[in-house]
């Protein structure tokens, strides 16, 4: 059965449309002291537990329901993060700094057999897990919503990105890749050099991992604009869309959002969940 947090409901419909897994009722309520109760009400075979962690309320419930699983006699528990928070902080700067990502994916092993997450920022994340953990790459998905692009060029604002451009447009089916060189300057500052691909008249898709602040992606929207870039959509797998990203993008001129419902918001234009139930 799928067991889902608040943060996945749209998610885990789709998983278990795809699938023809049963979604288990979980009831869960608030102490006096603010503490969430949860419950199973269901009894559970196999597990397949799917909960966004894009807050620290949403790990703890994620924790909560693998042990409510377990209490409902799931044998097999199977973790989906169709987004893994703090996945990002995987690197020790300086003496005493916590690798958040290791701690978080420790803490999930504990409840789980398996764990499956989808295009986590960099894919040895998941190596930081104490049970087989195996990236899914949904970025494909963000072709579905682009129609009729003109000479079109793929573009990720970073090395880092490519592959991410290439999968769009291997799924769109035509159109060149390129990217662009980023200096991040502080959680809000970046810098972004234009490639020499010439962008005059194109419509182009700029496709990233995540949106977060904004900022890197409106700095490549403004530098296209400026390119003499047809149109420009911007796309992303998980559109966290911190502050006033969106405001950003807009300003910047941007033609489209898309992103998918690894993370749900306005701009979840597609459906992740198809690429995570081929590997369930
Ligand atoms: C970083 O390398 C990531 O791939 C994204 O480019 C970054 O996290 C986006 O963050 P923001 O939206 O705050 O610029």
């Amino acid at each position: 059965m799928i067991l889902a947090g608040a943060t996945s409901q749209a998610f885990a419909a789709e998983l278990a449309a795809q699938t023809g897994i049963d979604i288990a009722t979980v009831t869960t309520e608030r102490f006096p002291d603010g503490e969430r109760y949860l419950r199973v009400e269901d009894s559970v075979d196999e597990a397949v537990v799917v909960a966004s962690t894009v807050s620290d309320e949403a790990w703890v419930e994620l924790l909560q329901l693998q042990d409510g699983a377990r209490e409902a006699g799931a044998t097999q528990v199977t973790t989906v993060l169709p987004y893994m928070g703090y996945a990002r902080q995987d690197h020790a700067f300086e003496s005493g700094e916590s690798v958040s990502a290791r701690a978080m994916a420790r803490a999930i092993s504990t409840g789980s057999d398996r764990v499956l997450t989808v295009n986590p920022h960099e894919a040895a994340v998941c190596d930081f897990f104490d049970v087989p953990a195996t990236p899914v790459d949904a970025a494909g998905r963000l072709a579905a919503p682009l129609a009729d692009l003109s000479d079109p060029l793929f573009l990720s604002p970073d090395d880092g990105a490519i592959e991410l451009a290439t999968s769009v447009r291997d799924a769109y089916g035509r159109g060149e890749t390129d990217y662009f060189e980023k200096t991040r300057h502080s959680g809000t500052e970046v810098d972004i050099e234009p490639s020499e691909t010439s962008v005059a008249g194109r419509d182009v898709v700029v496709v990233d991992d995540i949106i977060a602040t904004g900022s890197t992606m409106s700095e490549a929207v403004t530098l296209l604009d400026e390119g003499g870039a047809d149109r420009v959509f911007v796309t992303c797998v998980h559109p966290l869309f911190a502050r006033d990203a969106r405001l950003k993008l807009e300003r910047a001129g941007v033609e489209a959002i898309y992103g998918t419902d690894t993370i749900e918001r306005a701009v979840s234009e597609v459906s992740a969940a198809p690429a995570v139930a081929e590997q369930l």
